[in-house]
């Protein structure tokens, strides 16, 4: 158990019979802001206090009498309108650490009550190169994954791929059209990525072509409206109705400068022109192709068969390279032949209803239709998300399924869980551990210069490299360097992927970020690499007093707390069962970051000021190796639930 929960157990009694809702004001027991204020702080007097019509200082005076702690924590203080301060005593930090010194869980338990949870993500569609979009899925979904492991849950992790969308009709017709052969033998993923832009890029222009005289219409009468209300009379609404209009005529703006660009790609290169002008009805030929592949077709299925193989190789490129796996990866077409089935049955339960042809559910709270089965009889994404959470039901005893996915698609999961719900699955939960965008530094979603979506390999590469221009200044200052070329190599690799994967979850997941190398590559500061120097530092330490760190295994270990900062380095220590389990209350990783960055910060302080060499006696030298050996441990296993490993020597 940790510390605060342990606390909170005592709370319990104490507020027995003063509230009903003991369980909330409980809640309000969090690790204190400051530590002038204590190791943590209670806040609930001032609201139950409300509730009972008393003074917030006279219901914490109350509460503190009944309170029994006195085993665990100094007197607790009353101060400001009401706020209970509390403070572990030393002794028992120091008891507490002793007992968890050569545990290599750093003592965090496993779940008392394990749920079988179904983890859905990276997911990416195929037949398109996987780039930063989905770097943010795979990344924090494998973290999730690890947590809830750790926790002592069953976790089944599986890669939704979309495998079955439109995408295969573009690639499809492209291939038939446009196909380099020299290039398809030379690289296949390579042609078919150019394949689906290019089908896309000439798709684009003529939709845009077809749009154009509408959008600059909207604009002039936007403009109009605009210039109207400008001169027209000042009055209250008028300020108002500027701002909102205003928006409206930026957005109508740049989506007409969107679609000119689109165009204008394409006008300015002849070949591409006369691609456009050779296949005026690209899209809708593309979506037949889908549809042929869908229902069966002997070519389109063949020509399937054969794309699918180099797709999944080059995406299994990436995740060896993140060291990333997943226990099942069940893509989009897996569920194909359960759709009619899908659909029979909510037909069957008087769920799905005709309209305009399609068959749509209307889950209740929703504006729109939920369409499992187009006007052209296609089955859709939803019906195959159905299919999916029914097999995860039924076949992997699925309690709990996580969708670790853009929050752009959070009205599709709002709809596919209310439908599921009506279709009888209410008893599992499921959860959408939606995201934001990642950021280029224009403060617009990352791209190339070109304007193209930034590749994930070339991503990682660059990060790479730049890790490697840091291991090798670090290691060239020293009299000897330690590294080998080779080993050079392989840090570099841990240092780069870290900064990458710590970069994205160290920012709540679901706010957009900047994607900045130079930042996610600062030795100082909430990075990867600041808590990979830390560990580094600590095999340092031993490294130069020739110790082993196994070594300090065999007695007993006691720990002095003597200093504030030995004391502070043991609480946050102590910390780290809380830092899991706030993790798995709201799948959010970014709350693991925050306990290895303050774990790393206490550390330093207390490498600062406490000296391992020149202790004082014996029994604290080895206290405070006790305590490297731990902080140590503690980077590590917190970083591998990150997906992140450390080394040695940095
Ligand atoms: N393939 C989808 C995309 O790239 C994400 C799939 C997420 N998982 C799911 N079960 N819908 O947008």
């Amino acid at each position: 158990m940790n510390l605060l929960s342990e606390i909170k157990g005592r709370f319990l009694p104490a507020l027995a019979g003063l509230s009903g809702d003991v369980a909330a004001l409980l809640d309000m027991i969090r690790p204190a802001q400051d530590a002038k204020f204590g190791d943590f702080q209670a806040n609930f007097a001032m609201p139950l206090a409300k509730q009972l019509g008393r003074s917030p200082r006279d219901v914490a005076t109350e509460v503190i009498g009944r309170l029994q702690i006195a085993d665990l924590c100094e007197v607790p203080e009353i101060a400001g309108p009401g706020f209970i301060n509390l403070r572990v005593r030393t002794d028992v930090l120091a008891a507490r650490l002793s007992q968890i010194a050569f545990d290599d869980r750093l003592g965090v338990a496993t779940v008392a009550q394990p749920r079988n949870v179904v983890v859905d993500f990276s997911s990416p569609n195929v037949a398109k190169p996987m780039h930063v979009g989905h770097l943010r899925s795979t990344v924090i979904g494998d973290s999730i994954c690890r947590t809830l492991r750790f926790a002592g849950h069953s976790v089944t992790s599986d890669n939704h791929i979309g495998d079955w969308g439109t995408q295969f009709g573009m690639i499809i017709y492209g291939y038939r059209h446009f196909r380099d052969e020299s290039s398809w033998q030379a690289s296949a993923v390579g042609e078919l990525a150019r394949l689906y832009k290019l089908v896309n890029q000439l798709s684009d222009y003529h939709a845009s072509v077809a749009l154009l005289p509408a959008m600059q219409q909207n604009l002039e009468d936007s403009r109009q409206k605009l210039k109207q209300l400008q001169d027209g009379p000042d009055d209250e609404r008028k300020k108002k109705l500027l701002a909102t209009m205003r928006k409206g005529f930026a957005a109508a703006e740049s989506e007409l400068q969107a679609a000119q660009e689109k165009v204008d790609r394409i006008r300015q290169s002849p070949a591409l022109l006369a691609a456009a002008e050779a296949h005026p009805d690209i899209a809708r030929r593309a979506r037949e192709e889908t549809a042929k592949l869908h229902a069966g077709d002997a070519e389109n299925t063949a020509l399937w068969n054969q794309f699918m193989p180099v797709c999944l190789a080059a995406l299994q490129q990436i995740y060896t390279r993140l060291k990333i796996g997943f226990d099942l990866t069940l893509g989009e077409s897996w569920f194909n032949p359960f759709l009619a089935g899908v659909v029979e049955s909510l037909q069957q339960q008087g769920l799905a209803t005709l309209s305009e042809g399609a068959l749509c559910v209307f889950p209740e709270g929703s504006t729109a239709p939920f369409i499992v089965r187009k006007t052209d009889g296609a089955y859709t994404y939803a019906t195959t998300d159905l299919a999916t959470i029914r097999y995860r039901r039924d076949q992997l005893a699925a309690q709990e399924v996580l969708y670790v996915v853009d929050s752009r698609q959070s009205e599709h999961f709002q709809q596919l869980f209310a439908t599921a719900r009506l279709w009888g699955c209410g008893d599992m939960t499921l959860k959408h551990v939606s995201f934001g965008t990642v950021m280029g530094s224009d403060g617009r979603p990352y791209k190339t210069r070109a304007g193209d979506t930034v590749g994930l390999e070339s991503l990682l590469d660059e990060a790479i490299l730049r890790a490697r221009r840091i291991v090798d200044e670090n290691d060239d200052r020293r009299e000897q360097p330690l590294l080998s070329a080779e080993e050079r190599g392989r840090v570099a690799e841990i240092v780069g992927l870290g900064a990458v994967k710590y970069a994205d979850l160290h920012h709540s997941r679901d706010s957009d970020y900047v994607f900045d190398y130079d930042k996610m590559l600062a030795t100082t500061g909430d990075t990867a690499t600041y808590m990979q120097y830390a560990y580094a530092r600590v095999c340092g330490i031993f490294r130069r007093l020739q110790i082993s760190r196994e070594s300090l295994r065999g007695q007993a270990a006691a720990i002095e707390l003597g200093t504030p900062e030995e004391r502070r380095l043991a609480l946050q220590l102590l910390m780290f069962g809380y830092a899991i389990e706030s993790v798995l209350s709201d799948y959010r990783p970014h709350l693991l970051t925050q306990w290895l960055f303050e774990t790393a910060n206490a550390f330093s302080q207390f490498f600062d000021k406490c000296s391992v060499q020149n202790a004082e006696s014996e029994s604290l030298k080895r206290s405070r190796l006790v305590l490297c050996d731990l902080m140590a441990r503690a980077i590590r296993t917190g970083l591998s639930l990150l997906g992140i490993e450390v080394a040695e020597v940095l």
